[in-house]
């Protein structure tokens, strides 16, 4: 599966099977994320056979089941902290999908469990992405027109179109695709996240997208 395929086949997941992980896809992705860490600066971390999580009310009331496993998106704390953990968690994500996981973004219906991860001082836990193997693949999303986030699309190169194609497939907290995208000639691209819960962690997951969808056009963020 090539990453255009991983980012049209992901969709949130909340309903896993028991399966673990096995070795080489742990491995896998603790690789990456030793990548992630070290581009972002961040302190991400896979979390295996841990059902605490969610075992809480709220993560009931959002329909979570049988996950024991996720990855806990932590790093320094400041204003960077929500881009960077979308940008590099949804990294991870699509990794995964192309591993055979599935997973969700979690910001809100879980809890924390001390000592499941480590939160070094001056970093916070930021949110969490559940992973395993789902027992569905999930459903599309309801996704906006190209030009109701990106009013200058017309006309605009073919790469820019792609990369809005691929931010419109990226998962936003509550599906919210308040983002906005304008070309600015060359290569060059504006990112907005809008207002929102979590629209920067949201901006940073639809950059990652439109990147990918761009390629091999080299975006320069503006
Ligand atoms: C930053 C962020 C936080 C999210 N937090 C939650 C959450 O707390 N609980 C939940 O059930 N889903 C959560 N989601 C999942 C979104 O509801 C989901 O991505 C969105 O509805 C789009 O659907 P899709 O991922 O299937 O494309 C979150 C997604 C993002 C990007």
């Amino acid at each position: 599966m090539n990453i255009n395929q991983a980012m049209e086949a992901r969709h949130s997941v909340r309903s896993f099977k028991s399966d673990p992980l096995p070795i080489e896809a742990a491995q896998a992705l603790r690789d990456e994320i030793a990548r992630c860490n070290a581009e972002g600066s961040l302190n991400i971390q896979l979390v295996l056979d841990e059902p605490h999580a969610f075992d809480c009310m709220m993560a009931r009331y959002g329909k979570f089941s049988g996950v024991r496993n996720y990855l806990a998106l932590v790093g320094p704390k400041g204003r960077d902290l929500d881009e960077a953990c979308g940008y590099y968690g949804e990294r991870l994500v699509l990794l995964a999908q192309q591993l055979g996981l599935n997973t969700c973004w979690v910001a809100m219906t879980f809890q924390k469990v001390p000592n499941a991860y480590t939160i070094g001082r001056g970093e916070k836990l930021a949110a969490v992405i559940a992973l395993g193997y789902g027992t569905t693949q999930g459903t599309a999303h309801k996704v906006k027109l190209p030009q109701a986030v990106a009013p200058n699309i017309q006309g605009a190169p073919d790469w820019f179109v792609r990369g809005v194609d691929a931010a419109l497939l990226a998962p936003t907290a509550m599906n919210q695709q308040k983002f906005t995208l304008i070309y600015e000639g060359e290569n060059r691209v504006r990112a907005t996240p809008g207002r929102g819960f979590y629209a920067k962690m949201d901006l940073g997951i639809v950059r990652y997208h439109f990147e990918c969808g761009a390629l091999p056009t080299a975006i320069e963020w503006l």
